[in-house]
């Protein structure tokens, strides 16, 4: 599983960040990218989907393999 954060949606709510501190990074601008390649540990799987499920503009969507 992969998550991936649209630039084009995202407007830097964090709530990812808080939430999956592993797995997204803000800019300097406070806007979220996945890190690395945007692969999700297993044990990570329920922090990206919580995610997902709270950004206010549903900007992140998983890849599932
Ligand atoms: Fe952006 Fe949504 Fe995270 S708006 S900063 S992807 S909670």
């Amino acid at each position: 599983m992969k998550v991936h954060v649209n630039p084009e949606l995202c407007q830097g709510h964090n709530r990812c960040i808080v939430l999956a501190p592993s797995l997204f990074t803000a800019d300097e601008e406070g806007f979220s990218t996945e890190n690395g390649d945007g692969t999700v540990p297993d044990d990570q799987r329920g922090k990206a989907e919580l995610a997902v499920d709270n950004c206010p503009e549903q900007a992140i969507s998983l890849i599932h393999d």
